[in-house]
């Protein structure tokens, strides 16, 4: 069976992958799992480049819409009772369970319990005709995600590390190429034999992960020692971390700084200037980034949206209280400002709420606010190490992006498009084009990257993702 390598897949379907897997919190090789099984099952999931992923599937009873499958060989040990709050506990996790009992083990569980709580058919047998027909114990062994052995008794793991095949359990564990994870049970007397210690290295060898044995009392009368399985949720919790390694964290270890919301700039104590931004563009950035591992400190304007989890955020109201947070959270490793801070204020704002008079309506001056973004760009200390501004333009938004990236001194520039007929300010979409120095290139060569339209979490993520690749040369599939 030939394998795939994700990163020399091209960029589109890399970045597809990123985004999706992100979405559904998996590892990117978990979701190009998910899509390939989807695909088998004939489930209509748009594989173009950008689509939106759906969100996670609900939990269900049968396997169709399951997350992952894992074969559950059960052995002929006492803890063979545990093994069906196994069932239960990896169904609570969308994990589809496909149950083998060993004949030993239906002295302790009957195929009956195990089928009742994994609504699936129940194997026990290699010479069956009902599932032999076409290589059924093939099927068991590979028509899985993971192979859970629960107990492993100290016959199965002699079977495994010798290479046995004579009955469905060992024959699956000889024809899988698929991960193991045992969680052994038995005797401390059977777990501490020289045999079933060299079994065990053995197994270690060949790559057989292992849970468990916990130290504990025997079922035996007045026994204890090492040899109790490990309990029904352990395995679950174990067995999920194999099929769902935690997401790659590459920012950890680094600072973001990022702005978001409008400002709002007084007139007088009940009127103000603002504009339209909603801080959704900047809110999914500090989530994207926090989710991949950054201490994240968000610096918004007046917003309707819940603070992002696990981020520390400064509330402001104008621009220049905006800089004075954005200073006080430095030093930083990144500093992306995609707040639409206000251009201007009012010099003479009213101490009191402007009144109607007969001399007409009373003149507003306007001065400039500070310039968050070249204020930063251009510090001697504390400069962070990349600094994007964001250019929100109504009309020849690349011209006037290469242009604000001149004047600003900043590093990179997202551009988009926020003309009304957009409907990016406020609305859930975006479409950007980022804008950095060409590598090598004279000076002031600058290069376009024009992203298709996404949603705004997805325009985060991905930038996130540039982000890590430039900050630390990590991707978000490989980093750990
Ligand atoms: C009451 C009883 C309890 C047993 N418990 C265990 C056990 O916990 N672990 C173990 O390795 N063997 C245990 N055995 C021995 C196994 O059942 C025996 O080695 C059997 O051949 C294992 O078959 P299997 O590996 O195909 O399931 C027990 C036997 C009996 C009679």
């Amino acid at each position: 069976m030939a394998s795939l390598t994700i990163r020399k897949l091209d960029d589109a379907v890399k970045t597809y992958l990123r985004l999706r897997s992100a979405k559904n919190h998996r590892s990117v090789e978990e979701e190009v799992r998910v899509i390939l099984r989807e695909l088998i099952e004939g489930r209509e999931e748009p594989l173009t480049p950008f689509a939106v992923p759906s969100p996670a599937p609900t939990p269900q009873r049968t396997g169709a819409l399951a997350e992952a499958s894992v074969t559950l060989i059960i052995g002929g040990g006492i803890a063979a009772y545990k093994s069906l709050d196994l069932i239960r506990r990896l169904k609570e996790r969308r994990i589809e369970v496909r149950c083998v009992l060993t004949k030993a083990a239906q002295q302790f569980v009957t195929p009956l319990a195990a089928s009742a709580l994994s609504h699936e058919r129940v194997y026990t047998d290699l010479f069956d005709p009902q599932s032999e027909f076409d290589a059924g114990h093939i099927r068991l062994a590979r028509d899985c995600d993971l192979i859970v052995v629960a107990p492993a008794t100290a016959d199965l793991m002699a079977k495994m590390a010798n290479g046995h095949a004579d009955d469905l359990a060992s024959a699956i564990l000889l024809a899988t190429n698929r991960k193991v994870l045992l969680a052994p049970a038995m005797n401390p007397l059977m777990w501490t034999n020289a045999a079933t210690r060299r079994n065990l290295a053995q197994l270690q060898r060949d790559g057989v992960v292992l849970i468990g044995p916990n130290a504990g009392e025997m079922a035996e009368a007045g026994e204890a020692g090492t040899g109790r399985m490990s309990e029904a949720i352990e395995i679950a919790n174990a067995a999920e971390r194999l099929l769902r390694p935690p997401m790659p964290k590459p920012l950890a270890g680094k600072r973001v700084l990022i702005t978001a919301g409008p400002t709002h700039e007084a007139i007088d104590p009940v009127r103000y200037i603002a504009n339209r931004s909603s801080g959704k563009q900047g809110f999914a950035i500090a989530a994207a980034a926090q989710a991949a591992g950054a201490e994240v400190v968000l610096v918004s304007g007046p917003v309707d949206i819940d603070d992002p989890p696990g981020v520390t955020v400064k509330h402001v109201e104008s621009a220049r209280q905006m800089l004075e947070q954005v200073k006080a959270a430095l030093p930083t490793d990144v500093a992306i400002f995609a707040a639409a801070v206000a251009d201007w204020r009012v010099a003479n704002e009213g101490e009191q709420k402007l009144k109607k008079t007969a001399a007409g309506m009373p003149p507003l001056q306007l001065v400039e606010n500070p310039d968050i973004l070249a204020t930063i760009s251009k510090l001697a200390d504390k400069r962070p190490r990349l600094v994007i501004g964001f250019a929100a333009e109504t009309e020849h938004l690349i011209d006037n992006a290469k242009a604000k990236f001149a004047r600003k001194g900043c590093d990179w520039i997202v551009a988009n498009d926020v003309s009304p007929a957009t409907g990016v300010m406020g609305g859930d979409r975006n479409t950007v084009h980022l804008l950095s120095r060409k590598t090598g290139a004279p000076d002031g060569e600058i290069a376009v990257d024009s992203w298709p339209a996404m949603t705004k979490e997805q325009v985060a993520i991905e930038l996130v993702a540039q982000i890590a690749k430039s900050v630390t040369g990590k991707s978000l599939e490989s980093a750990s």
